[in-house]
């Protein structure tokens, strides 16, 4: 019998698109199966309506230790020393963990954030600038600046940013040494922060969560290791691959520099049409019905966002975005910093394009190296000129 199950490929040929073979995934029908790297097979979802139907499904799970959990590129590795890990969690000890953060994502807390996003930005371009011309983006603008925010927002004091900046950087380096830093680093902090309280994430959840041994030190170190998790490279790799889109569609551009009034809205825009989380992993624990077909318990299923974001248009309009898209998933795991990743994009784009108004990529986009076959969509490298 010949194989009908196609495979899905991870890797983006344009990087602003979804990954190469999405057209006919898509005409397979909303939910359709699929073979996954390593050659098992799982249920991926490509239409708007089941994507957010599963999502919001109790029946599905986030774990990654159950046995059809699906791996979707080689590298996948779990993080089973990170599993304070809101993401990887089901309830009830996902609603535990999410319930404690909650208080640090508040408009609020967000809004006492955004002078000092402001400034982070301001102190990066300047110091770019002063750099001159060529630079890469990605190195000295787009990494940097969310890990500073994640900084402020975990209350790492001022002078040790640098170095937090620095570690984060090298993060995912092959040593596993600036890893280990930043382990080392945050239970340290969380020491000093017990008898020294500041401001901060680490420090709201000091007074009420291990004040009332709800957590423990070493658990609330982890907590702040996933926040820089979530929030780096993802804001990092949208604000490079956002400026790379915008400088290689110059009437939306245009758009953008002509009135800061469009700046949310191309935000949300660039969040849907680029979709850099490109697939969103569950797992059924019950038989679901859904778009014509049976789920089976323990089948392992695969939100295509990127693609279902495409639904709306496959064209990038900065004046015209879609409200509902899934550019920060849906249902109980959605994006939980979304209000801040939002406030940090729209801030590092209008400083971006203002200061620096003849920014332009230095070489040609298809020259622009990838991060190969990742799920989360991004560059290794941004060169550009002014
Ligand atoms: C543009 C930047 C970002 C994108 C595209 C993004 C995307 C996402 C997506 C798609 C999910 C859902 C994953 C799933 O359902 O399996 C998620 C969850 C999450 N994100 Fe973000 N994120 C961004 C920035 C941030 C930032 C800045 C933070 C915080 C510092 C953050 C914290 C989280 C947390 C804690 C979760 C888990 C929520 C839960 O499981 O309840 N994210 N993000």
């Amino acid at each position: 019998m010949t194989d009908t199950i196609p495979a899905i490929t991870v890797g983006r040929t344009c990087p602003f698109d979804p990954p190469d073979g999405s057209a006919e995934l898509r005409e397979r029908g909303p939910v359709a199966r699929v073979r996954l790297f390593g050659g098992h097979t799982a249920w991926l979802v490509t239409g708007h309506a089941e994507a957010r139907a599963l999502l919001a499904d109790p029946r599905v799970s986030s774990d990654q230790s159950k046995p059809n959990y699906p791996v979707l590129q080689p590298t996948h590795t779990r993080l089973t020393d990170l599993d304070t890990t809101v993401v990887f969690n089901d309830p009830p000890k996902h609603t535990r963990l999410r319930r404690m953060l909650i208080s640090s994502f508040t408009v609020r807390k967000i809004a006492a954030l955004r002078p000092k996003i402001e400034r982070i930005v301001t102190e990066r371009l300047d110091a770019m600038i002063a750099a001159g011309p060529p630079a890469d983006l990605l190195a000295s603008f787009a990494l940097p600046v969310p890990s500073m925010v994640i900084c402020e927002l975990l209350g790492v004091p001022y002078e040790d940013h640098e170095f937090f900046e620095e570690q984060s950087r090298h993060r995912r380096d092959p040593d596993g040494q600036a890893l280990q830093n930043l382990v080392t680093y945050l239970r340290d902090l969380v020491q000093k922060k017990i008898y020294k309280p500041g401001d901060g994430l680490l420090d709201d959840l000091i007074a009420e969560q291990v004040a009332e041994g709800k957590l423990d030190h070493d658990e609330l170190a982890m907590m702040g290791m996933a926040m820089l998790v979530a929030g780096h490279d993802t804001t990092g790799h949208m604000i490079s691959l956002g400026t790379m889109l915008l400088l290689s569609k110059p009437d939306q551009l245009a758009k953008v520099r002509a009135d800061q009034a469009v700046i949310p809205g191309a935000v949300e825009e660039l969040l849907r049409y680029l979709t850099i989380a490109t697939f969103l992993p569950r797992t059924a624990t019950e038989d679901i019905e859904l778009g014509g077909h049976t789920i089976k318990a323990g089948d392992g299923v695969v939100v295509a966002s990127s693609i279902v974001n495409r639904e709306h248009s496959d064209e990038l309009d900065v004046d015209n975005s879609m409200r509902q898209h899934l550019a920060f998933g849906f249902g109980i795991h959605q994006c939980l910093g979304q209000n801040l990743a939002r406030a940090e994009l729209e801030i590092a784009f209008r400083h971006l394009f203002h200061r620096i108004p003849t920014l332009r990529l230095a070489v040609p986009v298809d020259e622009v190296s990838r991060r190969p076959e990742a799920v989360l969509s991004g560059v290794t490298e941004l060169p550009v000129d002014w």
